[in-house]
């Protein structure tokens, strides 16, 4: 049985939800979780694992920052532990864009990361129109109307794919 920690970066949740998936889906298997926020800044030293999972959502473009940050003050230990990184966006709906090798984002990562994840995913998010300010809303109905997505701002479109959550949470636990 192992230990696995479960580091996420997040802005409205949904990054928090795949992981409590993951979590379960882990544990059915027999290791235990841990999640962490990368906004509270974690220190590895005050966790026991040993497989690391790193998941983080994508707003205009970008990752935040505390995942580059963390990536480049752990880089030794992440690549002396079983590992793996995830991506998730809205992007990752389009089936030609869902794949770790077809993902403009998680592929732009890799290239600004000094550290190349054993195990990559990535995950089509979520989007509640109405949880969002005037500014972001409007924003994204625009960048949604640009690659041919929903404009509704009354609409909550989820687009993960749960099994394949899943089949990356399987995949975690045969670490
Ligand atoms: C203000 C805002 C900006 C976003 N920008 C992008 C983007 O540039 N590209 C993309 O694919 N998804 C974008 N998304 C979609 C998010 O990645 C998606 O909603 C994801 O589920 C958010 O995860 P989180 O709730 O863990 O932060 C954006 C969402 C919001 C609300």
């Amino acid at each position: 049985m192992a230990q696995v920690l479960i580091l996420y970066s997040t802005t409205d949740g949904h990054t928090v939800e795949i992981c409590r998936r993951l979590k379960s889906v882990i544990e059915e298997k027999g290791d235990t979780v841990e999640l962490a926020n990368l906004a509270d800044h974690p220190r590895l030293a005050d966790f026991t694992f040993d497989k690391i999972v790193i998941g983080a959502s994508i707003r205009y473009g970008k990752h935040q920052k505390t995942v580059y940050e963390f990536i480049r003050h752990n880089r030794e230990t992440l690549e002396k532990t079983p590992n793996a990184l995830f991506s998730v966006n809205v992007v990752a709906r389009k089936p030609e864009k869902n794949t770790p090798e077809t993902n403009p984002y998680l592929q732009k990562f890799l290239r600004q990361i000094d550290w190349k994840p054993q195990n990559l995913g990535v995950f089509a998010g979520k989007l509640v129109y109405p949880a969002l300010g005037a500014f972001d809303r409007t924003m994204i109905r625009f960048i949604m109307w640009m690659t041919k997505g929903p404009t509704d701002p009354t609409g909550t479109y989820e687009f993960t794919d749960w099994n394949r959550v899943e089949e990356f949470g399987r995949m975690v636990a045969e670490l």
